[in-house]
């Protein structure tokens, strides 16, 4: 079974990019011949500056691999180093209907939101299926929100299929329902967008105050509370054991103590949770070498079975 996905190097790793994605991906790589990348292509749609790309790939390949991806597992590396995937999505793009992009949620909350689109961020989901269908892919581990990119691809595929002869495989996505969408700060899906993140790796000070920020209401301390649907349990249940969950939803329940409280047993939580992979990102930092050949290890397997699917690719079009 061959396992891939993909996180763009935009921004800083946050809770709902961990537990939606990178969690869920890594413990599949006991599974199956698993393939991750970094989606520095992707991320150009809306980041241009060289210097912060170059940045946000290295914390990326840091957190990845700080978090558990074992590369004796799993192939890892940049999608840029497979430029394949460029020619694919050309090919694909000439089998996507209009209307199937024009009907991306992704796009649609993009352009809702006032950013001005440009034609890469429009032709994205079809870069994502060259990416998922180039190496063969069987299952797409990803959050919720990238579910409708999955099924994008799945029909590209077929249409590929249909006209040219069965050459590409169909991917199934793997979504984990109870973390499918981790919510922010302010309640709604947890993402850099909204600017509503907990990040991972940030500094003590800055993420105790980001977890003292969570919006609750109004509720005297005095008052019992409810914990069905609040953000700070929700979180909580990410991070804590079963007992310490139970042991929060009774004192909600109870009254008696404040929201206040409850953050500081949830920044407890996330910062005790995260501790071995603080330490073991700090190991990493010293040995960037070894983070660069992981990479290029990575890219070279994943570029030798890029460039057998583009041959069956090239063969069938007629291209070659
Ligand atoms: P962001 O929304 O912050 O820009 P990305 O779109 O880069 O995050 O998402 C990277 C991966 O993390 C995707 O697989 C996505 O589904 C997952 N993901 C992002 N935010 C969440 C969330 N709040 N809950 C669950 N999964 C998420
Ligand atoms: N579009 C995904 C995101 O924004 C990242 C991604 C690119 C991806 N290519 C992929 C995920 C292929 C899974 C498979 O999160």
């Amino acid at each position: 079974m061959r396992i891939l996905s993909g996180i763009q190097p935009s921004g800083r790793l946050h809770l709902g990019n961990y537990f939606g994605m990178m969690e869920p991906a890594i413990r599949l790589q006991d599974e199956g011949d698993a393939f991750y990348f970094i989606a520095d292509y992707h991320s150009l749609t809306s980041l241009q500056d060289p210097g912060a790309l170059r940045r946000h790939v290295l914390d990326l390949a840091l957190d990845f691999l700080a978090c558990g991806l074992d590369p004796a597992k799993a192939t890892f590396f940049r999608q840029s180093e497979v430029p394949e995937v460029c020619e694919l999505t050309w090919i694909l793009s000439t089998l996507t209907p209009m209307p199937m992009l024009e009907n991306c949620h992704s796009y649609k909350d993009k352009t809702a939101r006032g950013l001005t689109p440009n034609h890469g961020l429009f032709a994205y989901p079809v870069l994502m299926a060259a990416d998922i269908l180039i190496y063969d892919s069987d299952v797409v581990p990803v959050g919720q929100d990238q579910k409708q990119h999955v099924e994008v691809t799945r029909d590209i595929a077929s249409k590929f299929n249909h006209v040219y002869g069965e050459t590409l495989r169909l991917p199934q996505p793997r979504i984990r329902m109870e973390t499918a969408k981790v919510p922010g700060l302010d309640g709604e899906k947890m993402s850099k967008s909204y600017d509503n993140t907990i990040q991972i790796f940030e500094e003590e000070k800055v993420l105790r105050k980001k977890v003292m920020g969570i919006r609750t209401d109004s509720t005297p301390v005095e008052d019992p509370k409810e914990p069905e649907g609040s953000i700070i349990v929700d979180l909580y249940r990410l991070v804590a054991g079963e007992g310490e969950v139970a042991a929060m939803r009774a004192d909600f329940l109870s009254g008696g103590k404040g929201y206040g409280d409850f953050k500081k047993r949830l920044f407890g939580g996330i910062w005790e949770y995260f501790a071995p992979m603080r330490a073991r990102r700090a190991e990493l930092e010293g040995n960037l070498d070894f983070v660069e050949k992981v990479l290029r290890d990575g890219a070279e397997r994943a570029r030798g079975i890029a460039q057998a699917t583009m041959g069956r690719v090239r063969a069938a079009t007629g291209l070659r």
